[in-house]
């Protein structure tokens, strides 16, 4: 699905990504790690084109998308749900997921929504709040959910579960579950091991910018391994 080949790329005159290789396989989900700072939200930047002086190649679905503007990305099938659940705080849950829709159809429209609500119930259950009135848990499912109504194949979400109370994490590790199991293509970034062990088919570590490690679940869960020395303080 996406394949990152000696990719470079820098804020202004600084780098901060250095020869990256990285891919996500279709139908996979596959996890970007490291410890902070070390350029995972600038990778997902860099798909955007919205870092500076990119180089190399970055090519989705074999074509390359160096450059290309961020609409045109998200019209190949590519939703992001960036760090800071982004949404509209004035607009209800459904306005929400309504607005962000592509559909010209009202029917099919009203369909995606439902299926966001079977997705996370708990939406639904708030289906006429303010989005600002929602817990930092509801807000993410509600970006999630926004970000399916686009209908992508492939879904990025940097930093999926971060600050959020334990018992909303696993509402949203089991509805990544469920995508993954409806064949989404799942690139995610989070700290939390254990259910990106679980759920990841491919794990990549990254360190000042470089791919430092990649490899499977059993290695990354062995905290005697090489990848959790990355990882380590
Ligand atoms: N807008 C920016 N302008 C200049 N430098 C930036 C900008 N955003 C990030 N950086 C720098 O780029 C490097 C990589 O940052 P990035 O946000 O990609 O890290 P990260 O792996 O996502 O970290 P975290 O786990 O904290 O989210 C850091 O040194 C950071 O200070
Ligand atoms: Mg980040």
């Amino acid at each position: 699905m996406l394949t990152l080949d000696r990719v470079c790329a820098s804020y202004e005159d600084s780098q901060v990504l250095f020869d990256l290789e990285m891919e996500v396989a279709a139908g996979t989900v596959t996890t970007l790690l490291g410890k902070n700072g070390m350029g995972k939200t600038t990778t997902i930047r860099t798909l955007y084109g919205l870092t500076d002086n990119i180089r190399g190649d970055v090519v989705l679905n074999g074509t390359r998308i160096n450059g290309l503007a961020p609409h045109k990305i998200a019209a190949m099938g590519v939703a992001l749900v960036p760090e800071g659940r982004q949404v509209f705080p004035t607009l209800t849950v459904e306005e929400n997921l309504i607005a962000t829709a592509r559909f010209k159809n009202k029917r099919e429209c009203q369909m995606q929504v439902d299926k966001m609500y079977e997705l996370f119930p708990r939406l639904a259950e708030r289906k006429t709040s303010f989005a600002n009135l929602l817990s930092g848990g509801e807000q993410q499912m509600l970006a999630i959910g926004r970000a399916l109504m686009t209908m992508p194949r492939f879904l990025i979400l940097d930093e999926a579960t971060e600050g959020l109370a334990p018992v909303v994490r696993r509402e949203i590790w089991m509805a990544l579950k469920a995508l993954k199991e409806q064949n989404y293509t799942i690139l995610v970034i989070d700290k939390s091991l254990k259910p990106l062990c679980k759920l990841g088919d491919a794990h990549n570590i990254l360190q000042k910018g470089a791919l430092v490690w990649s490899g499977q679940s059993k290695e990354l869960a062995d905290p005697q391994s090489e990848a959790r020395r990355h990882l380590s303080l």
